[in-house]
C-alpha cells in the first residue's frame, strides 16, 4: 500500500520513541553522548516563544544551519537549509558567526569545525546525534585496511575518497593520502577526479571509497560506467576485509561496507508496488539507496536535487520519493498541487537527525545568551589540518 502524503497522511503516533544512544561512554563514536543540561520540556508552551526571543538574544552573534532532515520545529529557526554539500560551504561562508549552530548530525558539524576559524565555535545541540553509517567505519579499520592494500601491492595505485558521512579522522586519513572528500552531490565528479589521479577511469588505478557502499556502487556503475565485476566489498570485520590478493588486485572500486539504515530499508519491491499502484509515477531516490532501488528508479539524486526536481515538476504529477521522511513531508506540503508519495508505506525517519528537537535548541541557544557554550564540538588540531586537506579538495573539484 502506498502512502500519498499531501492528501490524508496522519501521524504515525505522538513522537516515535528514539535510541538512547552512547550514554557517558565511547566519546569517540558518532553516537556521542547523552545531553547533561536541563532541558526544556518538550510540552512547555512557551517554547516557540523561548526559542524566538533567544534567538533574537543571539543576533548576527549565531548562525544557524539546517539539514533537510531535521524536524519542522528545527527548520522553523534556520537561517539556511540545505544538503550536506551546502551547509559545508555555507559554515565556510559566515567568517563573521561567533557561533555555528549545527542542525544536522555529527559528522557535518565535525566538518564545520574544520571549515571554519579558531574564533568561531560549532554547536551541535544534542551530543547524540550521530550517523550510524559514518560509525561503520573507524579510523584503526581504515588504517588496517590500508595495510592490507600495501600487502596486496595495490596502495600506491588506489586513491581514498571519503563520503562527507564519516569522521574527522577518516577524512584526515584521506588528506594524508591525497584523496578527496564526497557528497552525494558531488560524488561523480569527485570520483571522476580521483581516477585521473590514478591514471584515468579507463586505466588501472583503484578508488577505496568509505564508508557507503551504495554510494560508491551507484556512482561508479551508473555515472562512471563501470560494472558489478570491477567492484568490490571490503569487510572490516573479516579478516583481509573478506577478499584474496587477487580480488583486490582486480578490482577497480573497493567499498568499504557501510550503509545509511534509513535509506538501506528501500527495495525494488517499493518500485514495483508504487508504478503497479500510480501508473505513471516518476520515482525519485537518494543514491544511499541499494543499486537495485537506484537502477529501478527514474531518477536519483541528493536532498537538494530532490527539491529541486520537485519545484520543477508539471502541476498534477505523480512522485514517489524515496529519502528521509522529515524531508518527504515538508516537499509534499511545498507542493499540493502534485501527488507526492513515500516510497515505503512504513515510516522512515533518521532516529539520529531527529535527536536534534527544540527542546534542544532553545536549551543551547539560552545557554549561549547566558554566556555559556555547550555542546562545542572540536576536531583535534592534527585530524583538522589534514582532514581540511581532504574538504578543500572537495570543494575545489572542477563545476562546482
Ligand atoms: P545529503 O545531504 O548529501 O543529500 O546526504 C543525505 C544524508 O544522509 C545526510 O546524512
Ligand atoms: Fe546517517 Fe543515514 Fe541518518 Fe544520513 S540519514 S545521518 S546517512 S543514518
Amino acid at each position: 500500500m502506498s502512502t500519498l502524503l499531501n492528501s490524508s497522511f496522519t501521524e504515525p503516533s505522538a513522537s516515535p520513541a528514539l535510541l538512547l544512544l552512547g550514554q557517558n561512554k565511547d566519546l569517540s563514536s558518532e553516537r556521542g553522548v547523552e545531553c547533561t543540561g536541563d532541558l526544556p520540556a518538550a510540552s512547555d508552551p512557551d517554547l516557540v516563544a523561548r526559542a524566538r526571543v533567544a534567538r533574537a538574544a543571539l543576533g548576527d552573534r549565531a548562525f544557524i544551519l539546517g539539514h533537510h532532515y531535521q524536524r519542522d520545529e528545527v527548520i522553523d529557526f534556520a537561517d539556511v537549509t540545505g544538503d550536506s554539500f551546502k551547509l559545508a560551504r555555507e559554515a565556510a561562508a559566515r567568517p563573521e558567526a561567533e557561533f555555528i549552530i549545527f542542525c544536522g548530525v555529527h559528522f557535518m558539524a565535525e566538518s564545520a569545525d574544520i571549515l571554519t576559524s579558531d574564533a568561531q565555535q560549532v554547536i551541535l545541540p544534542d551530543l547524540a546525534a550521530g550517523c550510524s553509517m559514518a560509525d561503520m567505519a573507524a579510523i584503526n579499520q581504515v588504517e588496517e585496511c590500508w595495510d592490507v592494500l600495501t600487502d596486496a601491492g595495490i596502495a600506491d595505485v588506489t586513491l581514498p575518497v571519503t563520503y562527507m558521512n564519516s569522521t574527522a579522522a577518516i577524512k584526515a586519513f584521506t588528506g594524508r593520502h591525497a584523496g578527496t572528500v564526497c557528497t552525494s552531490s558531488n560524488a561523480e565528479v569527485a570520483l571522476r577526479w580521483a581516477f585521473d589521479q590514478v591514471g584515468g577511469v579507463d586505466g588501472t588505478g583503484k578508488v577505496l571509497f568509505m564508508p557507503d557502499q551504495h554510494l560508491g556502487r551507484n556512482t561508479a556503475m551508473i555515472k562512471l560506467g563501470f560494472t558489478a565485476a570491477d567492484c568490490v566489498v571490503f569487510d572490516p570485520r573479516k579478516p583481509g576485509g573478506g577478499l584474496t590478493t587477487e580480488e583486490l588486485r582486480n578490482a577497480r572500486m573497493i567499498l568499504w561496507r557501510g550503509h545509511c539504515s534509513v535509506h538501506g530499508r528501500f527495495s525494488e519491491r517499493n518500485v514495483t508496488d508504487i508504478r503497479a499502484a500510480v501508473p505513471g509515477i516518476n520515482v525519485l531516490v537518494h543514491p544511499e539507496c541499494k543499486n537495485e532501488v537506484v537502477e529501478a528508479a527514474d531518477f536519483v539524486g541528493s536532498t537538494e536535487y530532490i527539491i529541486t526536481m520537485l519545484n520543477a515538476a508539471e502541476p498534477g504529477s505523480s512522485w514517489a520519493i524515496g529519502t528521509e521522511l522529515n524531508l518527504v513531508r515538508r516537499v509534499a506540503a511545498a507542493h499540493p498541487d502534485k501527488n507526492v508519495h513515500y516510497l515505503d508505506s512504513t515510516v522512515c525517519f533518521c532516529s539520529t537527525m531527529n535527536r536534534i528537537d527544540l527542546p534542544h535548541l532553545v536549551w543551547i541557544m539560552e545557554s549561549l545568551v547566558a554566556g555559556r557554550t555547550t555542546n562545542q564540538i572540536v576536531v583535534d588540531r592534527d585530524d583538522a589540518q589534514w582532514a581540511r586537506v581532504a574538504l578543500d579538495q572537495m570543494l575545489a573539484l572542477p563545476g562546482l
